[in-house]
């Protein structure tokens, strides 16, 4: 891996989970176009239906988060939030076509485990009432360890999840207390190796790099440790440090964090040791084993991505988002809720719906969307196939994503990609600068620097 390369690269820009990024969602997209939204993605490809469910709350706020979450209160609160999820989740299933399959359903927050497993199941069972599922869906969870028993993860796969994932952060007991968060409860290996005992599978780990008081040693050894404990997927999320955004990250400054250096060099061990240890490199800063459906799903250019991270192309549906903060990822529109949980729980009590902003896409950007996806989850492009999907010519995709052949020139001589009669293929160095390959090809990047982390 080489650093200078990365450095050279090292720009704000948009991680595309979606494309147009978030920024470009507006309040001029709101509830009523939602509803048209809805009943036309019952005619759009993909078939398959995805949720995602956000459960807004923790017990303890870790410092650099930048999830949307708050402090869990009574359970008043937490059963009124869960009457109201159900309630939408009804609002749009008496929209969608039953006939349609659900090949995926992700739980993310806040901690979606920081909450009785009852309300869990409870709005299970809405999302299942009137669906039936494709044979591999995916039923995914993030869970903090730290609040997990053992009886939880039995719970978990008797209500139909069949892929957990833990958020690790760091396993040194002194960066954990700098950052607010408690420490797993039980040997994270035990808890990992009871998921796998019971038939879960792709189980996956998160930890963070940039955090206080880790230096590439400590970072060294936390993934030291994650190696050890085998989980199928890892991922080693670069800090994000957006205090301007989430106030809280600025206690972290009082501590010192590590500079671009050594976020770099953390980065560039981890990647070292997790390719050592027989992991594979998915986009920037995901790993999984060889025998992983991601990694087979790369192999064969069937990755894809939204924002609940990689899914095979098979698994993946049009997204139907819950709860406040959730974004829907439909064909032809983004929508997100709002991000205000009393405001979410009042809207959803009154309408079945609390949708703040959203984005309709043009032709042209369903266009550019499936180019810069193509780029980000299989590293590779064809003018010529993506012209073929859409009935048109070669020239017209070309124009559509406004592409320059000279704005490749660096890639190339920095033996990052390979371009060849409209083909372009990353090679291996190559994804380490997704992002940057992929801005090529977005006619509507605008760089913001205080919008945008920086692309490691
Ligand atoms: C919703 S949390 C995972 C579940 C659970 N809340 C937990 O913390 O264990 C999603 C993940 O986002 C990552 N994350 C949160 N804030 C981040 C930040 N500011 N920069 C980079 N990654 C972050 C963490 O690795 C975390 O595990
Ligand atoms: S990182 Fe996870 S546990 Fe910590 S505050 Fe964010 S969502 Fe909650």
């Amino acid at each position: 891996m080489n650093i200078d390369i990365i450095k050279k690269y090292n720009t704000p820009g948009p991680r595309y989970t979606s494309y147009p990024p978030a920024t470009f969602f507006h309040t001029g997209f709101g509830q009523e176009q939602y509803v048209k939204h809805i009943e036309k993605s019952n005619g759009d490809e993909p078939k398959n239906i995805s949720f995602y469910v956000h459960i807004p709350f923790c017990s303890k706020l870790c410092f650099f988060c930048g999830c949307n979450t708050s402090i869990l209160r009574g359970d008043d609160v937490v059963k009124r939030y869960v009457n109201a999820v159900i309630k939408e989740i009804e609002t749009v299933s008496s929209m969608l076509d039953k006939s349609r399959k659900v090949s995926q359903i992700h739980w993310g927050g806040g901690t979606p485990n920081a909450i009785s497993l009852n309300y869990i199941e409870q709005i299970m069972n809405a999302l299942k009432k009137d669906f039936s599922f494709t044979g591999n869906a995916e039923i995914a969870m993030e869970c903090n360890p730290a609040y997990l028993e053992f009886k939880d993860i039995d719970r978990l796969k008797e209500i139909g999840f069949n892929r957990l994932s833990l958020g690790i952060q760091d396993f040194d007991p002194k960066i954990l207390k700098s950052v607010n968060r408690d420490a797993s409860k039980y040997p994270v290996k035990d808890l990992v190796a009871h998921m796998k005992k019971i038939g879960f599978h792709g189980v996956n780990l998160d930890l963070i790099y940039g955090l206080p008081y880790q230096t590439v040693d400590s970072f060294k050894e936390s993934v030291h440790q994650a190696i050890d404990i085998s989980p199928d997927r890892l991922v080693t999320f670069s800090y994000a440090h957006v205090p301007w955004v989430k106030t809280a990250q600025k206690k972290l400054e009082t501590y010192g964090l590590p500079g671009p250096e050594d976020k770099l060099a953390m980065f560039d061990a981890g990647l070292e040791m997790l390719t050592k240890a027989g992991y594979l490199s998915i986009g920037m800063d995901h790993y999984a084993k060889p025998d992983d459906e991601l990694c087979i799903a790369l192999n064969n250019r069937k990755l894809h991505r939204n924002f609940q991270g990689y899914a095979t192309r098979e698994t993946t549906g049009q997204v139907y988002g819950f709860g406040t903060s959730s974004i829907s990822q439909l064909n032809g529109a983004y929508i997100q809720n709002t991000k205000v949980l009393n405001e979410y729980m009042e809207r959803v009590e009154k309408t079945g719906f609390a949708v703040e902003r959203g984005y309709e896409l043009s032709q042209e950007d369903i266009i550019r969307r499936d180019v810069i996806t193509e780029i980000m989850c299989n590293g590779y492009l064809s003018f010529k196939e993506i012209a073929d999907r859409y009935a048109i010519s070669e020239q017209k995709v070309v124009e559509v994503v406004d592409f320059k052949e000279a704005e490749l020139v660096d890639f190339i001589e920095d033996d990052l990609i390979e371009y060849k009669e409209g083909i372009l293929k990353l090679k291996e160095q190559g994804f380490f600068v997704v992002r940057n390959i992929a801005m090529v090809f977005d006619p509507l990047l605008e760089i913001k620097d205080a919008q945008y982390s920086k692309t490691v």
